[in-house]
């Protein structure tokens, strides 16, 4: 099966190269010149892959055989581009919108971090015209991408089971599913952001704790080394603090105000509209918010209250 793929970002061009690796015969294209350009320069010379000009010339590619004839069997569009408006521009504005090009059958796969209620809307403006939206959230960063990540997938089924064996190829044994309707994979991805912004915020609680603890001047790369080997919470985060800290610089160069790429944000507004408990979620996502230089007013204004009511310094600790 032919593969379009669109996006040639950190993530796409890192998947299209993957697929490629897999025998697939993918036709990628990318709004800016620039990452076409590059990632021509990186396309193995025995591969089945190409990159084209325009999104037209992408739809054409995928509905011609290889006798040169257009045929009529259905195609299959992986995006992976910048969440939010972007995705809506691209699927569904104006006539050189992937719903204008597309016909029914088709199936497209959206990869980008997505909201699940843009999704579910964009799997609903999808089917009036009878083509498959599946939301696809995906997990293993860049090097997954290049060598297999794992993959949570929303929308039909049966659009699934068409594309179930070319994703299988490229995750890493076990690691795609499909979950459910409309949504459910992006929902999925979602949380599990959440879960990485909790356990990233307990891993830097307790390497700040022994930072603190100078009175046995703890190598941390060797800890990390040994909490990630047999461990409880030995994981990709512990194993990517450690090569962190094998510089040797302790982190000094690494910024103070850590970022966040709104998902998080999600989360957390999705358990208040639940009615559930999100503690070690919303600790991570606050701590995030309190790295912001903006947010250095919040502690302006509770020192002045001790200097007032208690001529207390701002430095001052017991
Ligand atoms: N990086 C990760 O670890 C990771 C993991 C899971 C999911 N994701 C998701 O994967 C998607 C791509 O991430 P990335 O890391 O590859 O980002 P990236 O390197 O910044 O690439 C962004 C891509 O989006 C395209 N794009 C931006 N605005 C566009 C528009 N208006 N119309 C068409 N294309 C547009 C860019 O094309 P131009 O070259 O034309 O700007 C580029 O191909 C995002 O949705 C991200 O949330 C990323």
């Amino acid at each position: 099966m032919k593969i379009g793929l669109i996006g040639l970002g950190n993530m796409g061009q890192a998947l299209f190269l993957n697929l490629l690796d897999h025998g697939h015969e993918v036709s990628a294209w990318n709004r800016s010149a620039e990452k076409r350009e590059a990632t021509k320069l990186l396309l193995p010379e025995d591969s089945k892959g190409s990159v084209v000009e325009n999104l037209q010339d992408l739809v054409a590619n995928l509905r011609t055989g290889s006798d040169g004839q257009v045929n009529s069997q259905r195609i299959v569009i992986i995006s992976i581009i910048k969440a939010g408006e972007a995705i809506d521009k691209m699927f569904f504005e104006g006539e050189e919108s992937l719903l204008d090009l597309l016909k029914p059958g088709d199936i497209v796969l959206d990869m980008a971090n997505s909201h699940y209620q843009d999704s579910k809307r964009r799997a609903g403006l999808f089917a009036q015209k009878d083509i498959h939206m599946l939301d696809v959230g995906i997990s293993g960063g860049v090097e997954g991408a290049r060598t297999g990540a794992c993959m949570m997938v929303g929308g039909d089924s049966k659009a699934f089971e068409v594309v179930k064996e070319t994703l299988e190829s490229v995750v890493i044994p076990g690691g795609l599913g499909h979950f459910g309707t409309s949504g459910a994979g992006h929902f999925v991805k979602m949380v599990h952001n959440g879960i990485e912004y909790g356990m990233m915020q307990s891993l830097a609680e307790g390497m700040n704790m022994i930072e603190a603890k100078s009175e046995f001047a703890v190598n941390k790369a060797a800890l990390l080394g040994v909490w990630s080997s047999g461990s409880i919470i030995q994981g990709n985060l512990v194993k990517y603090l450690q090569q962190a800290y094998k510089s040797g610089d302790n982190l000094t160069t690494e910024s103070e105000v850590v970022g966040d790429n709104g998902t998080g944000k999600w989360v957390v507004q999705e358990a208040l509209d639940l009615g559930v408990p999100a503690n070690a979620i919303a600790a991570g996502l606050f701590a995030r918010y309190s790295s912001r230089p903006e947010n250095n007013y919040l502690a302006k204004v509770i020192s002045a209250m001790r200097r007032v009511f208690g001529g207390h310094s701002g430095r001052d600790r017991s």
